[in-house]
Parts: structure tokens; C-alpha cells; sequence
């Protein structure tokens, strides 16, 4: 019996094809192992969103080459985002790799290493679109947090993004054929529901302008979660990430409606200056995101917010710099992923546009918002101590085993007592009674 370990980078999207694919190759009698040393079959999947990603991934496949050369049977694939942008380069240049596949050839992965088993031979399975890519529905057992992919792709192409070349045109899935797979990790004792989707608001989109439905109005992603709250079982709802441009009403009334959908929501932001957001090809301004967070604060006004950002887009100036500041201000986030612009090989702006602010200027706004960031999230966990939050007990944590930790509704993470009576994926209310920058600290709510 073989065995085979997976490295993954990048979002979780990678994270969730990582676990599919482990799931098909153990039902081809492959073994999962934990480490590298272990593995007869080493995969790397990767990401190519920023130029530290790839880097970070080539990087450790070279050094790969010492373990393959001490162990010549050794197979290397490399999968992902980063092989289906570089495929062929990855071959050429890194001997050690056997095999790369892009993001649409999952599937193909166990051919792929049974060919590099038998005949040593390299090959690479770059092909997408539609009629090549096959969902793979496999799950890790016992999971009491579930990913669940409900789309592939983008169509967005924010010039700066390398991902819709990565991943190709936006795909959906069939409401059923996801509600069945939430029914099944819903069995086999999974709570909470993690959706994912790079444009996730565009759900059914693509689909309906083929079909010629497609208005204003229309959200499949609104009826998705509709379908999804009436599984039994599944007690918890997250998404990412959502488009501002599909976010309409409709989208909305479910997201602050629905009991099950956890009111703390990712919404990415990118800038706050209109000039630089139509660079970006963004498709919304400022004034429009705001309103769409005010619109779902007046319908939930306990909803917690976190969003992505990017400082040093090509012209940026110092004062457009300071409109993403603050919107930073106005929406108060509770958690923000802050980027600064790498610049992309055949992305539209690296064509169109020029990467002029310099890196110390891109890091020292980095730190700018980092620091807003910080303040507005102590503020949050401040105002939380004396509330009772319900918590989805996830068991010990990881750093203090004597501490059990679970995350409330808004995705905090509270730490409390070992206490006897308490079980993994039980959900029970915890009186906060401290905070710090990272965690919240609760008591057992008894009453
Ligand atoms: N689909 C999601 C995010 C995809 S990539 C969305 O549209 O919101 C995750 C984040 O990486 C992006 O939100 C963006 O902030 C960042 N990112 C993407 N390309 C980048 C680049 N070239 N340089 C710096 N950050 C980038
Ligand atoms: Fe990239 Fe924009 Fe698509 Fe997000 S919406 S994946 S940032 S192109
Ligand atoms: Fe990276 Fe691909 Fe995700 S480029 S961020 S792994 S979609």
C-alpha cells in the first residue's frame, strides 16, 4: 500500500479540494500519512495569489529534490493554482516533479500517479472548462465543521486577481446536490457549514444568464441558504466570500433572516476610494459597500464584519490611502486580511497598469490599518464581557490543552474551564467574562 501526504496553500477552497481529493485517493487504497517522510506520494497544492505564495511553494518543492534523491520511487505532483498557471514551467524547470494538474483535473489525480508509479513518466493535465472538471464530494469523518464547495471559478476579473485564470468561468452546483451533501455530513455528526465560493453571491448566476432569467432581483445563493437552514442537524451557517454587485436585497432579508446563518459576515472591501476601486475593476463604490453593510446592520445590528484589503494598488496616493482608512473607521471590522499589492503576470493590471507605490510606503500602510484593526477588535472583545454568547464547543485547545475553546456565532473564539458534562459539538451559552486582543475567556452559563 502506498502512502501520500498533501501539503496545501492558499484559501480554503484549496483546503476543501485538498480533502476531496484525500478522500478519492483513500478509495483507492492510498494511505493518508501525516508527514513528509512518511509519504510515497508527495502533493503540493498551491496557490498563486500573490508572488510570496508561489514563492513560498517553489521554495519547498525544491527542496523536495534531497528527499527524492535519497528515495528515487518517490512520486511529486504538484496541483492547484500555482500548476495550472505555471503547469508546464514547473515541469521543465523542477525535475523532481512527476506530474502537474491544474485545478479542474482532481479527478485525473490518482491516473496521474498510477502513470508516475508504473512508468516514471512526467505528464502534465492542464485542460479546464466545462465537460473536464468533476466534483468530488468526499469528506474527512466526523468533521463537526464542514467546508462545502457551492461553486467554482470567477468571472469578476478584478485586474489585480490572478484567480479567474486560475480557476476558470464561475460554475455552480444544483441546490440538491448540495443540500444532499449537507444531509450527509448532517449524519455523520457535522454542526456547522463553511460554503465556499471565490464570488460566492454569484451563485446560480452564470446559469441564469444562460438561461435568460437572470435580473437584479435574482439570488440562488439567497435560496441556497433558504434550502440549507432546514437541514437537520446543521445548526450553524458560514459563507465566503460575497460580492458587494450581488449582494441585493434579497440576499439581505435571508442572510439576517435565516436562524442558522451566523451573523458575522465577510465582505470584502479591497479600497475605500472609488478612483482606485474602478481600477480594480470592483464594480461598486464606496458609498454603495457602506450601504449595503448599513442595509444588513438595520435588519441584524449585532452583525460583526471582517474583509480583505489591498494598500499599494498601482497610483494609489496617500490621500486615496486614506479613504480605505476610513471606511475602515465607519464599518468598525472585527477581523481584516490586509495585503499589500503584488502584481501579477497577465493579470490586466500588470499589463495596463503601473506598480509605483513603493514597497516601504505599501508596508507602512500595511501597519497603518493594522493598527486601526487591532484597536476596533479589542473595542469588540471589550464590549463582550458580561454577555452570554452561545458557543460551539470544538474540545481542547490547541495551546493550553487544560482549556477547552469553541467559537461563538461571531466567529470568536472563547476559552473556558474543562468542565465534566461538556461535549465536543455541544452547544451551550457562556457568560464572557474577560477579554484580550485574540480570545475571549466564559463561564458555563447554567441557567
Ligand atoms: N474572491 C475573494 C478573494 C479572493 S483572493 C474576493 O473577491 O473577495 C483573497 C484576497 O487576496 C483578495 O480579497 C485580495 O484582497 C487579495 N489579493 C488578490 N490578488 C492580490 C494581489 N495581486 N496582490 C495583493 N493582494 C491580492
Ligand atoms: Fe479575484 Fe475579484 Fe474574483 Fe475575488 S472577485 S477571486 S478578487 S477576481
Ligand atoms: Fe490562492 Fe487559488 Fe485560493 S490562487 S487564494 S489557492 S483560489
Amino acid at each position: 500500500m502506498l502512502n501520500f501526504y498533501i501539503k496545501t496553500y492558499g484559501c480554503q477552497m484549496n483546503e476543501r479540494d485538498s480533502e476531496a481529493l484525500a478522500c478519492l485517493l483513500e478509495a483507492r487504497g492510498y494511505r493518508e500519512v501525516e508527514t513528509e517522510t512518511e509519504a510515497d506520494i508527495l502533493i503540493f497544492n498551491t496557490c498563486s495569489v500573490r508572488d510570496q505564495a508561489e514563492r513560498k511553494a517553489i521554495g519547498k518543492i525544491g527542496m523536495m529534490k534531497m528527499l527524492k534523491d535519497e528515495k528515487p520511487s518517490l512520486v511529486i505532483g504538484v496541483i492547484g493554482c500555482m500548476a495550472q498557471r505555471l503547469g508546464s514551467q514547473i515541469l521543465a524547470e523542477l525535475p523532481q516533479v512527476d506530474f502537474v494538474a491544474g485545478t479542474d483535473q482532481l479527478q485525473n489525480v490518482p491516473n496521474l500517479i498510477a502513470e508516475a508509479v508504473t512508468r516514471h513518466g512526467r505528464s502534465a493535465a492542464l485542460e479546464m472548462g466545462p465537460g473536464v472538471f468533476r466534483e468530488l464530494d468526499g469528506h474527512r469523518p466526523g468533521q463537526l465543521i464542514a467546508e462545502v464547495s457551492v461553486m467554482r471559478g470567477c468571472d469578476q476579473f478584478c485586474t489585480y486577481c490572478v484567480v479567474p485564470y486560475c480557476r476558470g468561468r464561475e460554475k455552480s452546483r444544483p441546490i440538491e446536490a448540495i443540500v444532499d451533501e449537507a444531509e450527509r455530513l448532517a449524519a455523520g455528526g457535522t454542526k456547522e457549514l463553511l460554503l465556499l465560493g471565490q464570488n460566492i453571491t454569484a451563485y446560480g448566476v452564470a446559469e441564469a444568464r444562460k438561461a435568460g432569467t437572470y435580473t437584479p432581483e435574482f439570488s440562488a445563493f439567497a435560496d441556497l441558504l433558504v434550502a440549507l437552514n432546514e437541514v437537520k442537524g446543521i445548526e450553524r451557517i458560514r459563507f465566503t466570500s460575497p460580492h458587494v454587485r450581488f449582494m441585493n436585497d434579497k440576499f439581505v432579508e435571508a442572510v439576517t433572516q435565516l436562524p442558522k446563518v451566523c451573523k458575522c459576515f465577510h465582505v470584502p472591501v479591497q479600497s475605500g476610494n472609488d478612483r482606485i476601486l474602478k481600477l480594480m475593476h470592483r464594480n461598486y463604490t464606496a458609498k454603495e459597500y457602506l450601504d449595503r453593510i448599513d442595509a444588513i446592520r438595520a435588519k441584524a445590528p449585532e452583525t460583526l464584519f471582517s474583509t480583505d484589503i489591498i494598500v499599494g494598488f498601482c497610483s494609489e496616493t496617500r490621500q486615496e490611502f486614506e479613504d480605505t482608512h476610513e471606511v475602515m473607521r465607519r464599518v468598525g471590522y472585527d477581523m481584516a486580511y490586509i495585503f499589500r499589492y503584488s502584481q501579477r503576470s497577465g493579470t490586466k493590471a500588470a499589463e495596463t497598469l503601473t506598480d509605483d507605490v513603493p514597497e516601504a510606503e505599501k508596508h507602512e500602510r500595511n501597519q497603518i490599518l493594522l493598527q486601526e484593526l487591532n484597536e476596533s477588535v479589542a473595542r469588540h472583545n471589550a464590549q463582550m464581557i458580561g454577555q452570554t454568547v452561545p458557543v460551539l464547543i470544538e474540545g481542547p485547545s490547541p495551546r493550553n490543552p487544560k482549556r477547552w475553546c469553541g467559537r461563538s456565532d461571531r466567529n470568536k473564539m472563547v476559552l473556558f474551564d474543562a468542565t465534566p458534562g461538556l461535549k465536543v459539538g455541544d452547544l451551550r451559552n457562556f457568560r464572557i467574562e474577560r477579554s484580550t486582543e485574540n480570545a475571549l475567556y466564559g463561564t458555563l452559563d447554567k441557567s
